[in-house]
């Protein structure tokens, strides 16, 4: 027997539905079209992907987006100047402060600078304190940890009563899933790098939440049998190639492995450096081409790579009784959670309008 599945694409798709026909019925009623601004600062590839992504999702679903970018030099008088002028804009409902932010950059204020009526990431200390509390509601719950309870709930397993395990204890994922699973009476334990026995404490979950950034690491002999295991992880891991071989770079004089690019391999490629294909010299990715005397184009050469999740996927399949995929379970949530955390930014403006 192996886990059912849970599928966390089918289920957003389901999330994404559900919010494009209500952002309709507000346009439809009100005239009032849902508005997200994102604040990129900086180059991170990882972070400009996520940030098309919920630009893209928001066009689909009828939404407005609205992208700032600022360079990694920005200064924290400029980024809090954005965040300012958002929160005064009437057509912006949310704001959404892409995360990491370059060191030099105070986070904890900059979070706190977002209105707390567009707080549509959850972060702010106050939408965090009432999540942190008992009887209190707040406005936006984030979205990640969001993702993972309708992942549950949709797939119709018991959280009430239950014993769940959370793997980290980040403030993006950890903490907050943690408080919602207590909301809804499940008994919890928050992990982290210093618990004493991990896999005995995982062992005692009918709920594990992992959540910790290490690739693979939850292996079956963690996991009670028919327990529900979320993986929150994403993780690159990279995997050998048929025509993969060592280069050393011209330049630096450093090895790497890599294979050239070829057409007929799908996904998952990334370039690594160059190579002449006159001269055979190598060299790295942003690294000066040498003076070889060619004048032929150069050739890609790339290394290959996988996304894995914090659960060792197969291994644990035969044990546990559900279990999300990477990619494809917990990632889709995190969009669609924002888009509907958008909506309801600007349902609770047209509140504050009505009075
Ligand atoms: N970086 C990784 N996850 C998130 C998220 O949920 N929100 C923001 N703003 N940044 C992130």
């Amino acid at each position: 027997m192996t886990a059912q599945l849970i599928d966390g694409t089918a289920i957003a798709a389901q999330i994404r539905q559900e919010t494009a026909d209500v952002v309709a019925e507000l346009k439809r009623e009100h005239g009032i079209v849902p508005g997200l601004a994102t604040v990129l600062v900086g180059e991170n590839p990882a972070s400009k992907a996520y940030v098309g992504s919920k630009q893209r999702a928001c066009a689909e679903l009828g939404m407005v987006s609205i992208g700032h970018k600022l360079p990694d030099t920005a200064t924290q008088q400029e980024v809090e100047k954005v965040v300012a002028d958002l929160n005064a804009d009437p057509d912006v409902h949310g704001i959404l402060v892409q995360l990491p932010l370059p060191k030099h950059l105070d986070e904890e204020k900059i979070l706190g600078a977002v209105s707390l009526e567009k707080d549509v990431d959850g972060f702010h200390p106050v939408n965090i304190g009432r999540l942190s509390m008992k009887g209190r509601e707040p406005l936006f719950v984030p979205c990640t940890p969001a993702g993972c309870i309708e992942l549950l709930v949709r797939s119709g397993v018991e959280i009430s009563g239950k014993e769940a395990v959370i793997l980290g204890r980040s403030n993006i994922v950890g903490l907050p899933v943690s408080m919602l699973l207590l909301h809804r009476n499940a008994t919890i334990t928050i992990c982290h790098s210093r618990t004493a026995d991990l896999p005995g404490t995982c062992r005692g979950a009918d709920i594990l939440i992992a959540a910790v950034g290490r690739a693979e690491m939850v292996k079956a002999d963690w996991v009670k049998p028919g327990a529900a295991v979320i993986d929150v992880g994403i993780n690159q891991v990279w995997v050998e190639h048929p025509a993969d071989q060592e280069y050393t770079c011209a330049v630096t004089g450093e090895t790497f492995v890599a294979h050239r690019k070829d057409q007929s391999e799908k996904g998952g490629r990334r370039k690594v450096g160059d190579v002449c294909p006159s001269c055979n010299e190598a060299w790295l990715k942003g690294q000066r081409r040498p003076e070889c005397g060619s004048d032929r184009e150069t050739m890609a050469l790339f290394r290959k790579y996988k996304l894995v999740g914090d659960v060792d996927f197969g291994d644990v399949n035969q044990v546990a009784g559900y279990l999300t995929p990477v990619p494809g379970g917990v990632g889709p949530m995190t969009i669609a959670m924002l888009m509907h955390n958008t909506y309801r930014g600007a349902l609770h403006s047209l509140k504050n309008r009505i009075g």
